[in-house]
């Protein structure tokens, strides 16, 4: 039987309370690797100077802190998600940054704790998957926008152009039976057929939708950093590892390391990831 939408809930906050700690271990390097997909978030949310906006997800402040920057001290941001622990990481981030115009607080993105028509934009990077109910969120977030108000969002696309994320699938594939995805099910892959975000924005009223399925690389120095890093911080993976004996886990360790070196470059192995943009507008009214 599956999970009812308050096991998923209190499941999500476990886990990525769980790594937070690999989140921030590691934070350096995927914020390197990574600044590209705020920026496009930030760009196609609208955002700038003076604007109130809400960030679906935070984790440890992606995109909160470029959006922060971006409205300046005229401007503010709110980070919502479920998992203390990450964004008590964004929190100390933001201080460290020096940024006092963001903010972050606990919360279910299926039901947001904000006035209807209270922010400008909203962004999200790697959450609506996630979720047990995205076509209620959707709702919620036409809810809380403002007329003419953007909504930017990344997910994961398809596994196959992927190898980044399933690599390591594959080699526990190879040690225990993975039951088929339910395409329904929330998940990494939830939302990564073409069209299904879109659609759901559009049966909740939004206008201007435009979907892109953005390729880029992931670049890392050796096999075995990618290894570590991806193990640290990808909770939804760090479920399926644990399923292994401690000899399984060591070898497959092993083979996911020797798998990767078909991406071997001159000087980096590079992983290429497909991520779904999305944007849309809540119509003026
Ligand atoms: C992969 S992390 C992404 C974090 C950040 N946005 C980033 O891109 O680095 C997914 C985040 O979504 C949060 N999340 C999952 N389900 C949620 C929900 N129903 N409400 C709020 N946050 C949720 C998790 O707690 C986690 O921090």
């Amino acid at each position: 039987m599956g999970q009812t939408p308050e096991e998923i809930i209190d499941g999500q906050r476990q886990d990525w309370n769980r790594v937070a700690g690999g989140w921030e271990k590691w934070d350096r390097f995927f914020d390197e690797q990574m600044a590209f997909l705020n920026h496009r978030l930030v760009a196609d949310a609208r955002l700038r100077s003076g604007l109130r906006v809400l960030d679906l997800g935070s984790g440890t402040g992606y995109p909160a802190l470029l959006a922060a920057r971006t409205v300046g001290p005229d401007g503010t941001v709110i980070g919502i998600d479920l998992a203390e622990q990450m964004l008590n990481a964004a929190q100390r981030k933001a201080s460290s940054l020096r940024l006092s115009n963001v903010s972050f607080q606990t919360g279910d993105v299926t039901t947001l704790p904000f006035d209807t028509a209270s922010f400008d934009a909203i962004t999200s990077r790697f959450c609506l998957m996630f979720l047990p109910d995205i076509p209620r969120a959707v709702t919620e977030i036409g809810r809380v926008l403002k007329p003419g108000g953007w909504l930017s969002a990344a997910v994961w696309s398809a596994p196959d152009k992927n190898a980044y994320l399933t690599t390591p699938l594959a080699v526990i594939k190879q040690f225990i039976e993975l039951p088929p995805p339910d395409p329904t099910a929330p998940g990494i892959f939830r939302l990564a057929k073409p069209g299904e975000l879109m659609r759901m924005l559009q049966e909740a009223g939004f206008v201007n939708i435009v979907e892109e399925e953005y390729l880029a690389e992931v670049r890392f120095p050796s096999g075995e950093e990618y290894y570590e890093s991806l193990m640290d911080i990808a909770a939804p993976i760090q479920n399926l590892f644990a399923r292994l004996s401690k000899q399984q886990q060591a070898d497959a360790r092993n083979r996911i390391v020797g798998s990767i070196g078909q991406y071997r470059r001159a000087d980096d192995i590079a992983l290429p990831i497909a991520v779904r943009m999305v944007a849309a507008r809540k119509p003026f009214g």
